[in-house]
């Protein structure tokens, strides 16, 4: 397809009277193959009565392409992502001749992982002017970096583990130091973790100082910042978060969900490569008061970070103590039909149709008020 041609598919589109939703799946992360996965199930429970689907992929390459939702259809559960198909470009202009706007009403990103869920592609569609599904720029960014998102929960009174940070150029500098210093405020076992990544990637549990740099050195691949903390015998609860459909009310908390992984910790083997790796429990074994107190965490956490539209919040309960701490939040979770985020709003009665249908709405309604915000100095 050349311009002219993907100009005429665009415009196609504007003569349906459905909301056009646009299903980017893909991305560059290392996430990219569990973005296909979601958006598939994504594809098959939009509500097709209300809205007209128009999946774009983003290959690994970053390059986006306007995918055909009829070949889609027959995809099993996992898209392809046709790459000879047209390719679309997202100008910021959102008035320019070409602009992607002019034939979808909202953005549904259905993608995890760094440049997908890290504000990145918010921020250009924001240049855009598009509505889109989930958190807005900022509180992507905060999600995917788990030491500020940390800071910023520790300052609102919620319960972190205790933690350590280092940048890449100290680390150069002075590891020796920083392994003193982690050895006498945290001890080991401990977690060695990049500050901004996903699916357990360069996560390690290390058992002594020995080990510790080794770790470090294998997490510093992945990011230029590391966290270290505190490793407690945690239970991994969590809770799927949905904006008030209802402007300015509470988020509401679904029930909460709980991984037991058959591993040492989550790794990356137990989530992915170990079809056995983990027992997904949905309602969490948790006391009424824990479920309670959880949530309430997750309430608060949703709303410190500033989430608009969704994110699963991430909680340790400590198997010796019962106290909870705040781990991570996702800000676009993963998706799939037996993903933990659907299936805990399933199971506190919101079905995964509903659940896109009102992640969609609520994606309109904060364009719309955005829009009527002045970028202008108006005199009285
Ligand atoms: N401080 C900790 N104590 C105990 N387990 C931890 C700790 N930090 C991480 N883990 C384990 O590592 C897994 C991955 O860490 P997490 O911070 O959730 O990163 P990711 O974003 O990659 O999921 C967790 O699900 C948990 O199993
Ligand atoms: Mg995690």
């Amino acid at each position: 397809m050349n311009q002219e041609q993907r100009d005429a598919t665009l415009n196609i589109m504007t003569t349906s009277k459905k909301i056009r939703v646009a299903v980017l799946y893909g991305g560059r992360s290392g996430e990219h193959e569990v973005s296909l996965r979601s958006a598939a199930s994504v594809l098959r429970n939009l509500d097709t009565s209300r809205f007209e689907i128009v999946p774009i992929a983003i290959d690994k390459q970053g390059k986006w392409h306007l995918n055909d939702v009829e070949l889609l259809a027959s995809a099993g559960a996992s898209l392809p992502v046709f790459e000879n198909s047209a390719e679309v470009v997202l100008p910021a202009n959102p008035n320019g001749k070409l602009a992607f706007s002019q034939g979808i009403d909202v953005v549904f990103p259905v993608m995890h992982g760094p440049l997908c869920e890290d504000g990145a592609v918010q921020g250009l569609l924001e240049l855009a002017e598009i509505a889109y599904v989930g958190c807005g720029v900022l509180a992507s960014a905060v999600g995917m970096d788990k030491e500020v998102a940390k800071r910023l929960i520790r300052d609102a009174g919620l319960p972190i583990v205790p933690y350590v940070s280092v940048k890449l150029g100290e680390w150069e500098r002075n590891s020796a130091q920083v392994a003193e210093r982690v050895g006498k405020e945290l001890g080991y076992p401990c977690f060695v973790k990049p500050a901004n990544m996903g699916s357990s990637v360069g996560v390690h549990k290390v058992a002594d100082a020995l080990k510790f740099m080794a770790a470090m050195k294998d997490a510093f691949k992945y990011d230029t910042k590391i966290l270290i903390e505190k490793a407690i015998q945690a239970r991994e609860v969590e809770f799927a978060v949905l904006e008030n459909p209802v402007y300015g009310e509470p988020p509401l908390v679904s029930v909460a969900g709980e991984i037991a992984p058959t591993h040492e910790f989550y790794s990356y083997e137990s989530k992915y490569l170990d079809e056995n790796g983990a027992v997904l429990m949905i309602p969490a074994k948790i006391s009424p008061e824990q479920m309670k107190q959880g949530q309430e965490i997750a309430r608060r956490a949703f709303e410190t970070l500033e989430c608009e539209g969704l994110s699963r919040v991430d909680l340790f309960l400590d198997k010796n103590t019962g106290q909870f701490y705040f781990n991570e939040v996702n800000t676009l979770p993963g998706f799939t039909s037996i993903s933990m985020y659907p299936k805990m709003w399933e199971a506190s009665g919101v079905s995964y149709s509903e659940l896109l249908s009102r992640l969609v709405d609520l994606a309109l309604a904060r364009h719309t008020r955005k829009q009527k915000i002045s970028r202008e100095y108006i005199a009285d």
